[in-house]
């Protein structure tokens, strides 16, 4: 494996979020769009925060701040707080809601996303003791706000937040409102005289809600006001009263980093701890449609599930409350054509509703288009649960469609294009925040860069020195090596998600175990390899547990980096010769090639060594050797005879992963770093071209490559060495 080098294709398009927030700033707050969305809104301003949190940590505490001050007496954190210099372009404004005390704030709360953004501030400032002060200021503020969602919010102490109207769900017009809406019974006559104003912005009416639903909604608002707010009588009264998926496991994150926050300034944190043990439990046991393995919404009114086919049902995964066994089985949902499918060519991941179901809409607001606020969420949870391609193939979809089609509202799923309004605030935060936390380097000042610390080895190490098992049957080496790394594999290695469990497997029995197999390899005679298809498969093995080992031997935790030098000072012996995972990499598999940036070939004049030197490179190699490191590919044990059927599903699927961007409308194509250092491999730049479309899947974007070779412009992506554990 080949050194580091920081990635710069991505630099234009984080100037660009950042200008598209630096225009919507007004000083105090960001608007979330510049003209239909012209005041402060709750949950944008908690994904604004993260965006800030990277580059600017006073305006990310402002952001946050601004909201708290309209923070009601009972705790809630309203849903919208007006400006009273923009007033007039929204509806319903202050003059409408006639809050108690004539506050400049709407009635209603939103997902409650602040610790989370709180905790965030602090873990990326760079003024930490301000940072501190911040949170500090903030902990009573929010346990506030949670506290009054369990009080007035959940009467019967379910661990179940309820919400009380549409707009609070943060999916204003999800089908999952359609039942309940329909079956409030409402006089329209004795409606309180209203004008829509949300339909004077330019976007089509059909992206909209419809008319008898905006009726609904000010019914409900009506009434709020007509009860002053008095939360008692509002759940007796209300005919919309509904637990709400996404609501409730946005809680039960912001539970888990509240708790935290409070451990940070080492707060007694009971209460909190107790608000999460019980919406993880509520959410697991009550919102669970068994019959229909998925999380429902459940209509407190009617006393019923909601059923629908909306992309909130995953969001347990980002609250952390899903249970192992629900998480696989949403999985299966999700990784389906109702929400895109890796690899399925034709479509943007995840659109906000099953597109194989009654009511998915492509274009309308909440009812099929993908939101990036839901990728973003849901990449956080399938990345918690360790679902590594589908996180990838998320992120590269919110990467992609606002650099490929604007900073839009939505995007639609199936042709990428941008609605709603545009120079959308949380598209722009959360890109900048994805762009910083994943495509560059940025958080690895707290590993190998900066506070990890760096270890020297002062010679190379051979890790099956120690005199262990005597094979008088030399020929069984190979299939012992195998059978030992087949536990290890069974175990510790997910290869669906193409990650190690490297803790647990160092202190297993399967693993003394192989250190005792490895030291066979001593006696190993390499002559026994004779076709290539054995050569290529045994020599990719013994890379991938060589690095596996020096991983674990090593006590590496945060990358390989830690170890200059990682992949030329760890080695195996090998009958009378020494392999280290450079030697193996170049020097066999790649025809004793110079390592990229290197001078000279890896096996020098006299090497003997050179006698194991395959004589064609197979490019597909460079996805079947796993570097300890997120960037690399997921682990896989190679067999001899199903060889070249393996390394072309490795390369497919490193291909179609977020490692490879393709942006016809930019002219561009951001690259794995694999393609810049081992661009001879694959016979040049337009031998790279070639691989790629060979393996790319068939849609708009490979038809593009194809027929634009000649002026793509190709950029790389930064390499993660971050340990893939
Ligand atoms: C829409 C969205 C809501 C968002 C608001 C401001 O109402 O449905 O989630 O907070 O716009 O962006």
């Amino acid at each position: 494996m080949f050194g580091y080098r920081r990635n710069t294709g991505f630099r234009r398009y984080l100037r660009l979020a950042k200008n598209t927030l630096n225009n919507n700033w007004t000083g105090s707050y960001t608007k979330p769009s510049p003209r239909l969305y012209p005041h402060q809104w709750n949950w944008d301003s908690g994904f604004i925060a993260i965006g800030y949190s990277h580059y600017d940590q006073r305006r990310a505490q402002k952001e946050i701040m601004s909201l708290f001050k309209a923070q009601w007496p009972n705790g809630m954190l309203p849903q919208i707080v007006f400006n009273a210099r923009a007033l007039g372009n929204y509806f319903p404004e202050p003059d409408f809601w006639q809050i108690p005390g004539g506050g400049l704030t709407s009635g209603i709360t939103m997902p409650p996303l602040h610790a989370t953004a709180c905790l965030r501030i602090y873990q990326y400032a760079r003024q930490s003791d301000e940072a501190r002060s911040f949170l500090t200021t903030m902990y009573p503020k929010l346990v506030a706000s949670h506290r009054y969602l369990y009080q007035s919010r959940d009467p019967k102490k379910t661990g179940l937040a309820y919400i009380r109207h549409p707009w609070e769900s943060g999916l204003d017009n999800s089908p999952t409102w359609d039942s309940p809406l329909e079956k409030m019974r409402i006089d329209k006559k004795a409606l309180p005289p209203y004008e829509r104003k949300d339909l004077n912005h330019g976007i089509p009416a059909e992206q909209r809600p419809s008319d008898d639903h905006y009726d609904r909604y000010v019914y409900l608002v009506d009434l709020f006001r007509r009860y002053r707010y008095d939360e008692g009588s509002i759940y007796r009264e209300s005919p919309f009263l509904v637990q709400d998926v996404l609501f409730n496991s946005v809680l039960s994150r912001a539970n888990r980093d509240l708790s935290e926050i409070g451990k940070i300034l080492k707060m007694d944190t009971g209460e909190v701890k107790e608000w999460t043990t019980e919406t993880t439990r509520a959410l697991r046991q009550n919102l669970w449609c068994e019959n229909c393995s998925h999380f429902e919404a459940f209509d407190l009114v009617q006393e019923e599930f909601i059923h629908t086919s909306t992309v909130a049902t995953f969001m347990p995964l980002f609250g952390r409350a899903a249970s192992t066994a629900q998480a696989e089985r949403l999985y299966e949902y999700l990784n389906s054509i109702a929400f895109c499918e890796l690899h399925q060519g034709n479509c943007f991941t995840v659109p906000t509703h099953d597109m194989t179901q009654k009511g998915y809409d492509p274009q309308n607001y909440w009812r099929g288009p993908i939101w990036i606020n839901i990728n973003w969420m849901l990449s956080q949870g399938l990345q918690a649960y360790g679902y590594r391609e589908k996180t990838d193939a998320m992120k590269k979809d919110l990467a992609q469609l606002p650099i490929r089609f604007g900073f839009h509202e939505y995007f639609d799923s199936q042709t990428g294009e941008g609605y709603g309004s545009d120079n959308f605030s949380w598209t722009a935060a959360l890109l900048i925040d994805l762009i910083s936390d994943y495509y560059e380097e940025d958080r690895n000042r707290f590993g190998w860069f900066g506070l990890g610390g760096v270890r020297r080895l002062k010679r190379c190490r051979i890790l099956n020195a120690i005199d262990g098992v005597r094979s008088d049957t030399m020929a069984d080496v190979a299939s012992a090596l195998k059978a030992g790394l087949g536990d290890l594999k069974d175990k510790f290695f997910d290869m669906n998600r193409g990650l190690v469990d490297y803790e647990s497997m160092k202190r297993s029995p399967e693993y003394a175990e192989y250190q005792k197999r490895v030291t066979q390899l001593k006696q190993f005679d390499l002559a026994q390899l004779v076709t290539r298809e054995q050569k290529l498969a045994f020599w990719i093995n013994l890379y991938n547990v060589l690095v596996v080992h020096g991983i674990v031997d090593l006590g590496i935790s945060a990358s390989v980096r830690e170890v200059p030098d990682f992949f030329r000072n760890i080695s195996y012996q090998i009958g009378e010769f020494l392999f280290s995972p450079d030697d193996i990499e170049h020097g066999v598999l790649r025809g004793n090639a110079r390592p990229p940036y290197g001078i000279f070939s890896r096996f020098r004049g006299g090497d003997r060594r050179r006698q194991f030197i395959l004589d064609e490179v197979d490019p597909r190699i460079h996805f079947a050797l796993v570097c300890g490191s997120r960037s690399c590919a997921p682990i896989r044990f190679y067999k001899a005879d199903h060889i070249y059927d393996q390394l072309d599903l490795a390369a497919r699927n490193f291909i179609n992963s977020s490692e490879v961007i393709i942006l016809p409308e930019k002219d561009k194509i951001f690259l794995s770093q694999i393609f810049r250092w081992y661009e001879r491999d694959f016979g040049g730049k337009k031998g790279v071209f070639q691989f790629l479309l060979r393996y790319l899947d068939r849609d708009e974007r490979s038809r593009f490559l194809e027929n634009h070779m000649d002026r793509i412009i190709t950029e790389y992506l930064f390499y993660d060495w971050n340990l893939n554990h």
